[in-house]
């Protein structure tokens, strides 16, 4: 591009080779990201309550994966990246209860193409300053188009009450420039302990509602969620009667211009 210095080749081979290292960490990232909403809309259909509230995901920047690398003495070399830092790309997946994020871990570890190849347990072992999560460093295979590429992604599994503790303790540390005053680390400390209360006072409650539910349930509502994938029961009817009537009748792959949502003009 004009307006920057001559580089050299070498240079350029490694701009190259960076900018394909991050494209395919994207790749990675969505993968998992798709992963994930596959299982929290399956979930939600099949049981009574929706075990994860939010999904995100953030590509790292190249400023501060260099800058990340610098710090921890990695050579700037694409399969040093690679072996030695794990979050550029990252997941977070925040839930409803604590059940919830061993539920998500195990049908997360349970994809034959995954591998888990790290667990840290932040909430059975909390971090000193309070912080709790799951994390989960996995590896999933990005199909390119000469090759398939293995790419690690960090997943961090919380509860609501976790993220907001941990996104008001990292907004603190940095407003703080990391020297945090001592009765505001303490104060985060017992924060986090409240917090751990209401996950485990909400999810007693909510265990209580579901048992509820469960015993009053009647044979007509039963494993019935709505569903905007469920047919009406008045179009199977008339289905299994033989009489096919309903606007779905001709709603089939490759038939045209049956007025679906695309809106395209033929
Ligand atoms: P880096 O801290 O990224 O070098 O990785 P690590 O090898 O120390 O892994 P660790 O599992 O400790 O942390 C990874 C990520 O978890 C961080 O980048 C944060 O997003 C999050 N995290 C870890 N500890 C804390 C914490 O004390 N407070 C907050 N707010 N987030 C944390
Ligand atoms: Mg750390």
């Amino acid at each position: 591009m004009s307006g920057e210095p001559q580089v050299g080749a070498e240079l350029r081979a490694l701009r190259e080779h960076f900018t394909r290292l991050m494209m395919t960490y994207r790749f990675g990232m969505d993968e998992v990201m798709t992963k994930i909403t596959i299982l929290r809309d399956e979930f939600a259909y099949a049981h009574e309550y929706n075990p994860i509230e939010h999904v995100s995901s953030r590509l790292k920047s190249p400023e501060s994966l260099l800058a990340k690398a610098r710090r921890k003495g990695v050579d700037l070399t694409i399969e040093a990246l690679r072996a030695e830092i794990f979050d550029i790309a990252g997941v977070r997946v925040t839930c409803s209860f604590v059940s919830d994020i061993y539920k998500v871990r195990d049908m997360i570890a349970a994809q034959q193409d995954l591998v888990v190849l790290e667990e840290r347990d932040y909430i059975s072992h909390p971090k000193g300053n309070g912080y709790k999560s799951l994390h989960l460093i996995v590896e999933v295979p990005v199909f390119l188009s000469d090759r398939v590429q293995p790419v690690v992604v960090e997943i961090q599994i919380r509860t609501i009450a976790m993220d907001f503790w941990a996104s008001l303790e990292h907004k603190i540390y940095y407003k703080y420039d990391k020297a945090v005053p001592q009765r505001l680390l303490d104060e985060l400390k017992e924060a986090s302990l409240a917090a751990s209360e209401l996950d485990e006072k909400m999810e007693r409650l909510h265990d209580e509602v579901l048992q509820h539910s469960r015993d009053t349930a009647t044979e007509h509502t039963e494993g019935q969620s709505a569903s905007p994938f469920a047919p009406s029961w008045e179009l199977l009817d008339s289905y299994l009667r033989g009489t096919p009537g309903g606007q779905g009748a001709t709603d089939a792959p490759g038939s045209e211009g049956t007025g679906g949502a695309s809106g395209v003009a033929g």
